[in-house]
């Protein structure tokens, strides 16, 4: 497999990603194990964790719901907290809005229930992805029967895939579109094959009228997400994937297409922890560099692509020859996922744990995916190391001298 990625990053970086590998208190402590399941949740710096502490320690109060300093100062918590996230997200547009919400999947959720769903009507056609993360495939499906309940029938089509290269198929798009498209859902990262979607393909398809919701779970914090390149109407991520707590996330609406978005009933008190930790979590990506942080995590991938394609019975899925016109391969962003023809992804998950090396060895939530058809999945973060890779790749390695 030929991979696009630089290995000589690695040795660049090298110095820059030893120091930050430090600052994760949880990697310094346990320094024989390997963690490589960032895509299910990723560590947490310590500025993120003395940022929380900071708050919960200093002036914690409710937000918006008082007059005295500790409130008032929790409410411009929150607030700045807000531009933050437009600022992280490139953003400068002044009608756009951020809302908080406890993370992708109820992000994806608000989207469909508190603005799709006030915008379609009978006739109406949505595209959305059948072979992503459940998340953004249950909130569509979930409308479509709560509007039939209502009267309201709409279509849901399922947005093509190219089945070599696991990309989405946007010359088989047009076909699908009509005068009754009025939404459109994808995903940025792909959380099994680490494939960049190339999204703006999907602009440049659907024209300039039909909002586009993008999960961005797997690239916000991953680097550079710039919603004025992308031009998509909502971006919905979770903060535990991009090093802030669990349990927040946010909802980013452009608000120039269809109505603007705002979260049905009383939310009543958010997360207000999460949110500066999110926050912080942005300042510290920031200050490290997005673009190197993303470079390491591809230079990590490309290292273990390389190393799984010289082992004989390994097939990497995903990402094998991408339609982007501007990539003969795919760029994977952080996540390799791969299937042994001899070893069962579940006892590879096993040994390699028993090893100290945590990866994670299911069907990954993907919809449309057997719950029995697991694959390995290998997802890094700017706290890893080719040395961990090599580790990993060396127990795979003897796993199939062991079968064969
Ligand atoms: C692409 C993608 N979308 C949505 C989700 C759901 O995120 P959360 O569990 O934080 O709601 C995940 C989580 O793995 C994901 O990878």
């Amino acid at each position: 497999m030929t991979t696009i990625t630089d290995p000589a990053v690695l040795d660049r970086l090298a110095d820059w990603q030893a120091k930050l590998r430090r600052e994760f208190p949880i990697i310094a402590g346990n320094p024989g194990m390997a963690y490589l399941d960032s895509a299910a949740t990723a560590q947490k710096p310590a500025a993120v964790l003395d940022a929380v502490n900071d708050f919960l320690t200093s002036d914690n109060a409710n937000v918006g719901r008082g007059s005295y300093p500790w409130a008032t100062s929790t409410t411009t918590r929150i607030e700045q907290a807000r531009d933050r996230v437009r600022k992280a997200l490139g953003d400068d547009g002044a009608d756009s809005s951020v809302e908080f919400v406890s993370g992708t999947s109820a992000g994806l959720r608000a989207v469909a229930q508190d603005w799709l769903a006030e915008v379609l009507t009978n006739g109406d056609e949505i595209i959305v992805p059948f072979g992503d993360h459940q998340s953004n495939l249950a909130p569509w499906l979930d409308l479509r029967a709560d509007l039939a309940r209502r009267g309201v029938r709409i279509a849901v089509k399922s947005m093509p895939v190219d089945a070599a290269s696991g990309d989405y198929d946007h010359r088989a798009l047009p076909a699908l579109m009509n005068t009754r498209t009025k939404f459109v859902a994808a995903t940025h990262v792909h959380h099994v094959f680490g494939a960049d979607m190339n999204v703006h393909r999907i602009r440049e398809v659907v024209g300039p009228e039909v909002p586009i919701c993008l999960d961005a779970a797997q690239s916000v914090g991953h680097g550079p997400v710039s919603v004025a390149d992308l031009d998509v109407d909502f971006v919905v991520f979770s903060g535990h994937k991009m090093m802030a707590l669990p349990g927040i996330g946010a909802v980013w609406a452009r608000n120039r297409r269809g109505p603007r978005f705002v979260q049905q009933g009383w939310s009543g008190t958010p997360n207000t922890a999460g949110i500066v930790s999110m926050a912080a979590a942005f300042d510290w990506l920031d200050m490290v560099g997005p673009a190197d942080v993303r470079a390491w995590n591809s230079a990590l991938c490309a290292r273990l692509t390389d190393g799984l394609s010289r082992l004989d019975g390994v097939q990497v899925l995903g990402c094998q020859n991408s339609l982007s016109a501007d990539s003969p391969v795919q760029r994977r962003e952080s996540i390799v996922t791969f299937r042994h023809r001899r070893v069962r992804s579940d006892d590879l998950g096993f040994v390699l744990a028993d090893e100290g090396i945590m990866v994670r060895a299911d069907s990954h939530c993907q919809a449309g995916r057997d719950t029995e058809d697991h694959a390995v999945r290998v997802s890094v973060h700017v706290y890893n190391t080719p040395a961990e890779i090599d580790r990993l790749l060396a127990v795979v390695g003897r796993c199939e001298r062991m079968q064969s």
